[in-house]
């Protein structure tokens, strides 16, 4: 590739998603503090070797004023950040409303929400215009940053708009579109009153890439049956013009996660943890606290675990990290309140004067943290209702290599379909299958323990995010070659 100026240089990667990879707080009018989280997804999108990447998003703050826009804008660009600025408002019905409160609920099979099936078409309708709206401002972003020969990967339910905005401003954009979501049946799909739009955004992108064959799957029979369009081995055929559907499962950074348990740091954390706990095997649950993720139905599952296994009462004990999320959403208040309850409930009933059965810790840990937690856990409980990949899972497997825990595992996450040979697959609305299945995990021999994690972590160590992420741009690169070569025959 060469530059305008001539000068050979590497593909340009832009890496847009509904947010910035910073945390950004505000120290004063024209100064700003960045932490760059320094997630798996980060590093594989902004260390793709081939590309040099930027990444484009929100910053997740309000900024009203031209200073505090400037300055954040200059110190994001040390970051290779690029930001899109979005008011109050527009967060409010774009992130909040549409985003969080229709798609997201939606594409997990939790349905429509109530108030809108009934007669608010009115706020509905008003929230799909914020998220166009949305969508359009972070495409005016990528317009006035991109330059001819750059590859455009949108991520995410946030941005399915964002593709046709891109193609109506540079039909030749190279463009792609990953969803980090499962994408439901067509039948659930269909109840979405813009249905048909967001669809024809997407197919608009010349990849669309899911985690499982099974969403792409899902996604291409909405296209056939509610487009009426014509599906095909390779994707999406409309007059001719062919859009690539596949599936590429995302992995982790596990080196980061397998280097760091060596780090005194994460040696003493280690320490700590097991003498905290000596005597009792430790089950971990790491979540967002949001609906999907059926935390009140884990806990349930454990609480029937105690009732039928008093001899366990003082032998176990439940760790459970809610990362809170979404605080604005009515639905994650009421979430976080039921949660709490039950945990209560339970601690009530089975604890004792020195100990309870569950600790529950409404915030993240550090990362240092966090790999301790996992290299010391017995049982991993990762019992989502749905849920697009959940890398926890992978995470717990990359820091369990002298350990061997065991990993409890929802069938309806997406990394159910490549751990599920190592795992112990639950359906989680069954509170009695997930509870004698921790009963079986907690007892299982080593030599099985031993058969389960090798499987897993052979996958987690050999599907890396960095593969994931060279894997898709090298398909979109060639999807378009093909594309070109077809148009010429
Ligand atoms: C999921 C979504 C991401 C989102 C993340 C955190 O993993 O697929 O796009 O960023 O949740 O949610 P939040 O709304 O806090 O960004």
């Amino acid at each position: 590739y060469e530059r305008k100026d001539g000068r050979p240089t590497k593909q340009r990667l832009l890496v847009v998603a509904n947010r910035l990879p910073v945390s950004a707080v505000r120290r004063g009018e024209d100064s700003w503090s960045l932490e760059i989280s320094a997630g798996g997804l980060v590093s594989a999108l902004l260390g793709v070797k081939e590309f040099e990447a930027k990444w484009i998003g929100w910053a997740g703050v309000n900024v009203p004023d031209e200073i505090g826009q400037r300055a954040l804008t200059k110190a994001l660009a040390e970051k290779r950040c690029i930001p899109v600025f979005l008011d109050e408002e527009i967060v409010h019905q774009y992130y909040n409303g549409y985003c969080n409160n229709i798609l997201w609920p939606l594409f997990h099979y939790l349905g429509l929400p109530q108030e809108d099936r009934l007669a608010t078409t009115r706020s509905f309708q008003s929230q799909f215009d914020a998220y166009k709206k949305a969508n359009q401002m972070f495409a005016d972003v990528v317009n006035q940053h991109y330059e001819e020969g750059d590859v455009v990967w949108c991520h995410d339910y946030h941005l399915m708009f964002l593709p046709k905005c891109l193609k109506e401003y540079n039909s030749t954009m190279k463009v792609g579109w990953f969803l980090h979501t499962p994408f439901p049946s067509s039948e659930i799909h269909r109840t979405l009153p813009s249905r048909s739009e967001l669809l024809r955004s997407v197919l608009a992108a010349d990849l669309v890439g899911f985690h499982t064959y099974d969403y792409a799957r899902h996604f291409v029979s909405a296209c056939t049956r509610i487009l009426g369009l014509e599906g095909t081995p390779e994707g999406v055929e409309d007059q001719g013009k062919l859009t690539r559907v596949a599936a590429f499962p995302i992995g982790i950074d596990s080196d980061r996660f397998i280097r760091a348990l060596e780090l005194p740091k994460v040696q003493d954390h280690i320490r700590e943890l097991k003498e905290r706990f000596a005597g009792r095997k430790v089950m971990l649950g790491v979540d967002r606290l949001d609906m999907i993720k059926g935390i009140p139905q884990k806990i349930l599952a454990f609480e029937k675990f105690l009732e039928e296994n008093p001899s366990w009462h003082d032998k176990v004990v439940l760790l459970q990290i809610a990362v809170p999320t979404r605080t604005d959403v009515p639905e994650y208040q009421k979430l976080t309140s039921q949660v709490h309850e039950i945990v209560g409930r339970i601690n009530g009933r089975f604890g004792t004067l020195t100990a309870v059965p569950i600790h529950h810790l409404d915030r993240s840990l550090d990362f240092h943290a966090l790999c301790a937690l996992y290299a010391v856990t017995d049982v991993a409980l990762v019992t989502s209702l749905r849920d697009g990949m959940n890398l926890v899972s992978y995470e717990f497997v990359a820091c369990q290599d002298s350990k061997k825990g065991v990993l409890i595992l929802s069938e309806f996450a997406g990394a159910a379909q490549s751990l599920g040979a190592g795992a112990i697959l639950v359906n989680p609305w069954n509170i009695t299958e997930v509870a004698s299945s921790i009963g079986y995990a907690l007892n299982m021999p080593a030599d099985e323990r031993e058969k389960r994690h090798r499987h897993n972590f052979m996958h987690v160590t050999t599907h890396t995010a960095q593969d994931w992420a060279e894997t898709f741009v090298s398909e979109l690169n060639d999807t378009i070659v093909e594309a070109q070569l077809r148009m010429r025959q």
